[in-house]
């Protein structure tokens, strides 16, 4: 038996006791309440909210624009289909750098208000005193580095971060520092597998990685890209589960034909 099949309930303790005993960690990420039921039935163990909600369930460009207002109901909305997975809030885009007060204030209407079980944030040291602050009101932490999409614009692009030498040893030093103030676990996203891996083996706190390699604790991948819904977005690092978009496509074609036939409703879709 694994802890994975075992626990009822994921918390900070069982993804800990899973790298401990070697165990992978799968997340995905949920905005809605029926996306939410099926990924928690189905066993995943961490639930995202993540600020992709701005791209994926809004069609904007960048993570930039989503309110906290806006992921508290996508939070609040997945909780209530959340009875296994560990469920993490993206902090969004504006909530929570340069001032420790507002990080813990939009934190505490998150976890109040949506229920969340913890939140994830962008960046290192710079943002050091918000998590601090965060993690003094008892709230579990997620760190993210590497690619971190609420800063595209100081980098200008999407491409593979920390190849270079300096960029990689700020890299460690950052994940160091994030699980010495006391973040449960952190994503990397989009850098080399080795140094991810090499993460990893140096933290004792679960790394999740996104176009990290294998290297890494456990894997985050953004659901409605998984199923092929998001038909453009090719990275290489995804792998696609379904082509649910062409497959949706031709459902809604085949209604609308049975619409226009007059084939629906028949006899029996009727009262
Ligand atoms: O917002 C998000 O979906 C994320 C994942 C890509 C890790 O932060």
């Amino acid at each position: 038996m694994s802890i994975h099949t075992e626990v009822k309930r994921v918390t900070t303790q069982v993804l800990l006791d899973m790298k401990t005993v070697g165990e992978k960690i799968s997340m995905l990420t949920a905005y809605d309440y029926s996306m939410a039921k099926i990924i928690d039935a189905s066993g995943v163990d961490i639930i995202l909210v993540g600020d992709s909600a701005s791209n994926v369930m809004a069609g904007h460009e960048t993570t930039l624009p989503i309110t906290l207002d806006q992921m508290i109901y996508h939070a609040s909305s997945v909780i209530r289909a959340v009875k296994r997975s560990f469920v993490v809030v993206d902090l969004p885009f504006g909530s929570y750098q340069g001032d420790s007060k507002i990080a813990l204030r939009s934190t505490v209407r998150i976890m109040k208000e949506a229920g969340a079980h913890g939140v994830k944030l962008e960046g290192g040291r710079e943002v050091g005193d918000s998590i601090k602050r965060i993690l003094t009101a008892g709230v579990p932490v997620m760190g993210h580095l590497g690619l971190t999409p609420q800063s595209i614009y100081k980098f200008g692009t999407y491409t593979v971060r920390a190849k270079e030498d300096a960029e990689a040893d700020k890299l460690i030093s950052d994940c160091k520092f994030l699980e010495e103030i006391g973040c449960f676990s952190i994503v990397l996203e989009k850098i080399p597998a080795a140094l991810a891996a090499r993460a990893a083996a140096e933290l004792t706190i679960p790394v999740i990685g996104i176009g990290a390699g294998n290297g890494v604790d456990g894997q985050v991948l953004v659901t409605h890209d998984l199923l092929g819904i998001t038909k453009e977005f090719k990275p290489r690092f995804l792998r696609r589960y379904e082509d649910l978009y062409d497959k949706m496509e031709v459902a809604f074609r085949n209604y609308i034909k049975d619409v226009q036939s007059g084939d629906f409703p028949n006899e029996n879709e009727q009262y």
